[in-house]
């Protein structure tokens, strides 16, 4: 594993984007793994300004999305599909058939798990998946648990999981309690992985995700064993290591 010490948010976003630029310059069709969260907003934000100069052209670009809320419409403001529009896609000349994020409404939940493997198959495969790592240590929506799985599921998010993110919910909300994920197999087969992790609050999981053993209880600490793994974190987030 590669390990790229930044010093702050700003140069882990910019560090990262420079990374998925130059995958989809050297490879126009590439296919890119996204993530959502609050990590990788600066990232988009990057790839945004240099699509707006010119110097980025998606128009073959292929994304496909980690996860996706079980029970959320894409018009929903809280679904992963509403939150990828509004901070990357619809910013850039990617083509809609080429966006591809788990149908959180689906009637058949299987279908959809199969389905969604089929995009990831039929595809070719992720050139750079880019992932950020939950406080619990889950990467997509894999949470700690007994095994890894390997194609995408329906995982109930944890009571961490579900703290974490209820800043993205107001009052009012109904916050879903469970979502689609990737498995691991399809993350663990993406060609390159870049991680990107900010922030004092990560800086234990991290360490424990890198040094510890490798274990479903931490399901990042399955990168250990992936041959291109590129680690961009700010000295916050390296600070245990
Ligand atoms: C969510 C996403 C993950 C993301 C994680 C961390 O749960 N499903 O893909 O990595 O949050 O989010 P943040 O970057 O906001 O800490």
């Amino acid at each position: 594993m590669k390990i790229v010490r930044v010093e702050d948010y700003d140069k882990m976003s910019r560090t990262a984007a420079n990374i998925i630029s130059a995958q989809v310059i050297l490879k126009p069709t590439s296919v890119l793994g996204l993530a959502t969260g609050s990590t990788p907003i600066g990232v988009y934000q990057q790839l945004i300004k240099w699509y707006e100069k010119g110097d980025l052209d998606f128009s073959q670009v292929t994304t496909i999305n980690l996860d996706e809320y079980k029970g959320l419409s894409p018009e929903d403001a809280h679904s992963y599909k509403y939150y990828m529009r509004d901070a990357f896609h619809k910013h850039i000349n990617i083509k809609p058939e080429n966006i591809h994020l788990p149908n959180g409404l689906a009637e058949d939940p299987d279908a959809e798990c199969r389905r969604y493997d089929d995009v990831i198959q039929n595809s070719g495969g992720v050139d750079t998946q880019l992932l950020g790592i939950g406080h619990n240590g889950h990467i997509g929506f894999n949470e700690p648990g007994s095994v890894f799985h390997r194609d995408t599921y329906v995982t109930d998010l944890t009571s961490r999981t579900l703290e974490a993110n209820n800043r993205f919910f107001s009052k009012e909300d109904v916050q879903p309690v469970s979502a689609y994920t990737m498995g691991i197999k399809a993350i663990m087969q993406a060609k390159r992985i870049v991680v990107i992790v900010s922030g004092k609050s990560k800086a234990a999981i991290l360490n424990t995700a890198l040094n510890g053993p490798i274990d479903p209880q931490v399901p990042a600490s399955i990168l250990q064993i992936h041959n291109d793994v590129t680690l961009i974190a700010d000295q916050d987030a390296l600070s245990y290591l």
